[in-house]
């Protein structure tokens, strides 16, 4: 032994005598954010990591302490709850303390004991503030400039602003600002705008549940004068375009209103609410037309300099009206807000005349442009966003604006037009708009000079953070979930929308085909979480669910069957596998038996036609019958487990009975008990039986081998529609042909997703045929289950559902042929999991992380397997047996793996 070594072994035997943990807790979050603001939430959930030197490391119980003094919740003295010690290894964990106040500000820390019987030390406190909890916190009106009784308001263009002055009479030791708003807002204070979020608040079904938004505005609010600022924009609640939805049909719809509430506290303890009344003042301003689906109009001559700021002289503005508030839910937004999240300069810019400018973004986004421009007062100048460009290379919306009625020339499609002031540099970017484009045809209505810098393009989405990381050899596999993340994030906007131009509409289909795709990439639990709120605000009391949600009362007639509204079980279900979680499937239990019982009252054979069945498929179309009785049954045995979790034997055995019904229905009509066939086994039929698990015991094999014979005559190229695609690369790589899925999903010939990218996509598309005339979306993320697939498929990163949230996690790694080199992570709740492979000749090198405090359970094929050059047994961490099918099955403790498997 060497003399470090030597020294290291004392240090580490000491510190085991004073029963010293070598574990630290971090990355604590409350409601899956980081410190939040504004929680309304009466049993916040705590999550936390561990990090060890250790290797092997597990936590056997926790203890949490949580407080109004930062200090003494720090030493695990918090003076508002101390939980017993909770004998568990899993998070989150639930507050269970005396009920919170509103308005308050606590501190939580955790520690951990480890599995060697050592605790850690107190973590570093984190905090969360709840906010107005209670409907009787509020305290303002709820105001606007206008009001549902004339008829007229709703089709005022002009955007309202909103404006009050105040005197702090004294030293200000915190203020927060609460607003609530049907529609959209800015808030200013003294002439600032405050915070980053984009697009507040989120869209909801303004009739049944407003959100409200949280801010810390201590650094904004002065001793002395200051003046608070509000723009109302339209969103949904004011949708003044015309489109086949009706959208401005809109039961909730009315001019915007708004209730804002202002907490001062001063140094000497003190507090005062500033409050929306009858003092607040109102004008229009430059904002002379919004619309969510369209676009922004800007007359920079009629800006109010100043109107934010005290000292502004209002005396023209108006009285403001008193309004109901819009519907009795008024809960905090706790969920990753909307920004820009990249800010991207134009790649090339192509004068076409001294009025007419081509720029082009080098892809597509959803979002918005930036023009900062000087030019003569009055020069009108309007900007068009698009996909495409023609055969002569100018805009073309053609794929886009099919669904819009115009009824005049007024409100063009995807068009900003912003008007200048001729006073120096004038500058437009839409605040309650937003667009789906990769270029922009910029004209002016008198000759102006631009250049590429004179527009910049923002990327914008719900900010989730990235969960995943997805690397390989193959740069198209890489430029494939590169554009399968923009697609999902430009549908991405507090609720998941089918594309960000055309519709911007919640389909529901398109979500829960794309949940997986959205949760190993990205950590989107509480935008699902809103998002399942809203399904409950729409639920009919018979347990209908419309097809696009939030809705305007569209959807309840077309295309809300149980193949897209399976939403309701599906996405709770995935949330819990994911995140280990089940509050969401507990808050969402009754619905799915509503829902699951109206199609068991309406369909008692347990077959159901009701649905759209394989949306936009290459060519072959599957029985809709068999694709919607498959998501009748998936929802019938997500049901039945929900109930076993939540220890509800009644409906355990009675939603499992009905599984097995629905699921023999299916089989007696569609399966060939001879042949493995399902219908007339095209992908789709042979792939969703064994995917979502019909297929009778002992018959996998020759069903599988149906679907593998079917691939190879469609010439190893997929023949799908939207729910095929969820469902043909899984049920191969799953059922012995992973070779065969990865040809498939490596294909750069149309059909494939290699086609797209080959033909310059940046994003995925509605339609795997480029030149359709229909559903020509270029960014949809309906058929994005392939990036799903390559944490799946390839790296094999699975939830295990008896151990759910990466408690335990699955891995099946894939080294196929073709293919050099692969990466896989995901950072799930306990930590990052690496799935990271390399051919080294005849050898593959397969390398293994396994967060602290999980576990994973390892299925390699291979005749010699080593690890780090020793024989498996030789390593503590790893367990090794065989399974039934050869495979070797190692159950691995947290810790770094390098496999070398001949
Ligand atoms: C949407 C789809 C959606 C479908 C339902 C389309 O217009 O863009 O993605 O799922 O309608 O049929």
């Amino acid at each position: 032994m060497n003399r470090t070594i030597l020294l290291l072994s004392i240090v580490l035997m000491l510190n085991g005598l004073q029963g010293k943990s070598q574990v630290t807790v971090n990355n604590l979050r409350c409601e899956y954010l980081d410190n939040p603001l504004g929680i309304d939430e009466a049993r916040p959930r705590f999550t936390w990591q561990l990090t060890s030197e250790k290797s092997g490391m597990s936590q056997t119980a926790y203890q949490l302490s949580v407080g109004r003094d930062q200090q003494e919740v720090a030493g695990g003295q918090g003076n508002s709850w101390k939980s017993d010690i909770v004998e568990s290894s899993v998070i989150p964990a639930v507050y269970e303390g005396p009920e919170l106040l509103p308005f308050t500000r606590y501190f939580w820390s955790v520690r951990v004991l480890n599995d060697e019987g050592q605790w850690s030390d107190w973590s570093q406190p984190a905090f969360f503030e709840t906010g107005i909890m209670y409907p009787s916190g509020w305290k303002g009106s709820w105001i606007s400039d206008g009001n549902g009784f004339d008829g007229n308001s709703i089709q005022v263009k002009q955007a309202p602003y909103f404006r009050k002055e105040f005197r702090a009479g004294k030293a200000i030791r915190s203020a927060r600002a609460y607003i609530a708003v049907a529609g959209l807002y800015e808030l200013y204070i003294n002439g600032e705008r405050v915070g980053d979020h984009r697009l507040d608040p989120m869209y909801t079904r303004y009739d049944r549940r407003n959100l409200y938004v949280t801010y810390d505005v201590t650094a904004q609010i002065k001793r002395g004068e200051n003046a608070i600022g509000v723009v109302l924009g339209n969103g949904w609640y004011n949708h003044q375009s015309t489109a086949v939805w009706f959208f401005d049909r809109a039961p909730w719809r009315n001019r915007p209103a708004f209730c804002l509430d202002v907490h001062i506290t001063y140094e000497d303890g003190s507090t005062e609410t500033i409050v929306t009344d009858k003092s607040w003042r109102t004008s229009f301003g430059p904002l002379v037309f919004n619309s969510i689906y369209t676009a922004e109009h800007y007359d920079a001559r009629l800006e109010n300099k100043g109107w934010s700021s005290p000292d502004f002289d209002d005396k023209q503005w108006k009285d403001v009206l008193n309004r109901a508030a819009p519907s009795r839910q008024i809960t905090a937004q706790a969920l990753h807000p909307i920004r820009h999240t990249q800010e991207i300069p134009a790649k090339e810019m192509k004068r076409i005349n001294d009025r007419t400018w081509l720029f082009d973004f080098g892809r597509n986004i959803a979002g918005v442009t930036r023009i900062k421009v000087a030019g003569e007062e009055g020069t009108v100048i309007r900007l068009e966003h698009g996909e495409r460009l023609d055969s002569i290379g100018r805009l073309d919306m053609s794929n886009i604006d099919q669904h819009y009625r115009p009824t005049d020339d007024s409100d063009p499609f995807q068009t900003d037009i912003f008007i200048l002031s001729g006073k120096g540099e004038d500058e437009f970017m839409p605040r309650f708009n937003y667009k789906g484009f990769q270029y922009v045809e910029v004209t002016s209505d008198r000759p102006l000079e631009l250049s590429k810098e004179n527009l910049t393009a923002y990327f914008m989405h719900s900010d989730v953070p990235a969960s995943g990381n997805i690397h390989s050899s193959n740069e198209t596999l890489n430029k494939i979930w590169q554009a399968g993340n923009a697609a999902y994030l430009s549908n991405l906007f507090g609720y998941p929308t089918d594309c960000p131009q055309r519709e911007k509409n919640g389909w529901t289909g398109d979500a829960h085909i794309a949940i997986e795709t959205g949760l190993y990439s990205f950590d989107g639990i509480t935008v699902y979480e809103k998002w399942l709120a809203d399904h409950r605000d729409e639920q009919q009391p018979n347990g209908v669910l419309p097809s696009i949600i939030p809705s305007n009362g569209w959807g309840y007639e077309w295309g809300n069957g149980p193949d897209w509204t399976s939403t309701i079980a599906i996405i709770p279900w995935n949330i819990y596998l994911f995140y280990g979680d089940s509050r969401l499937l507990e808050r969402c239990y009754d619905n799915i038996k509503r829902y699951v019982d109206h199609i068991d009252e309406s369909y008692p054979s347990g077959l159901t036609d009701w649905g759209l069945g394989d949306w936009v498929p290459v060519k072959s179309q599957s029985p809709k019958e068999f694709t919607s009785s498959t998501y009748f049954y998936v929802d019938a045995l997500i049901l039945a487990k929900a109930a076993k979790i939540f220890g509800k034997q009644a409906d355990f055995e009675k939603y499992s009975t009905l599984a097995g019904k629905i699921r023999k229905a299916i089989n007696d009509k569609y399966l060939n008990n001879e042949t493995g066939v399902y219908g007339s086994g095209l992908q789709t039929e042979q792939s969703v039986a064994l995917h979502w698990g019909l297929v009778p015991p002992g018959l996998e094999e020759k069903v599988a081998a149906n679907l593998a014979k079917r691939v190879e005559a469609d010439n190893r190229h997929i023949d799908v529609g939207l729910l095929g695609t969820k469902t043909i690369l899984n049920a191969l790589s799953e059922n012995g042909y992973p070779q065969l899925a990865w040809e498939v999903a490596s294909q750069e010939t149309y059909p494939s997703w290699g086609w797209w990218i080959a033909n310059g996509a940046t994003t995925f598309y509605e339609n795997w045929d480029i030149h359709a005339a229909n559903d020509i979306s270029m960014n949809h993320i309906m058929f994005g289950e392939i990036n799903a697939w390559y944490y799946k498929g390839l790296g094999g990163i699975f939830p295990d559902e008896e151990h759910p949230g990466f408690k335990r996690v699955i891995l099946k790694p894939n080294f196929v042929t073709g293919l050099d080199y692969f990466e896989a992570s995901h950072e799930g709740p306990y930590g990052r999991i690496v799935s990271s492979w390399k051919k080294k000749g005849k050898v593959v090198e397969y390398k293994v992380s396994v967060p602290a405090n999980s576990s994973a359970l390892l299925y390699l094929n291979g005749k010699r397997i080593t690890e780090n050059n020793r024989a498996l047994r030789e390593n503590p961490l790893i367990e090794a047996n065989q399974s039934g099918d050869g495979a070797t099955v190692l159950a691995l403790k947290a810790g770094e793996y390098v496999f070398e498997i001949r």
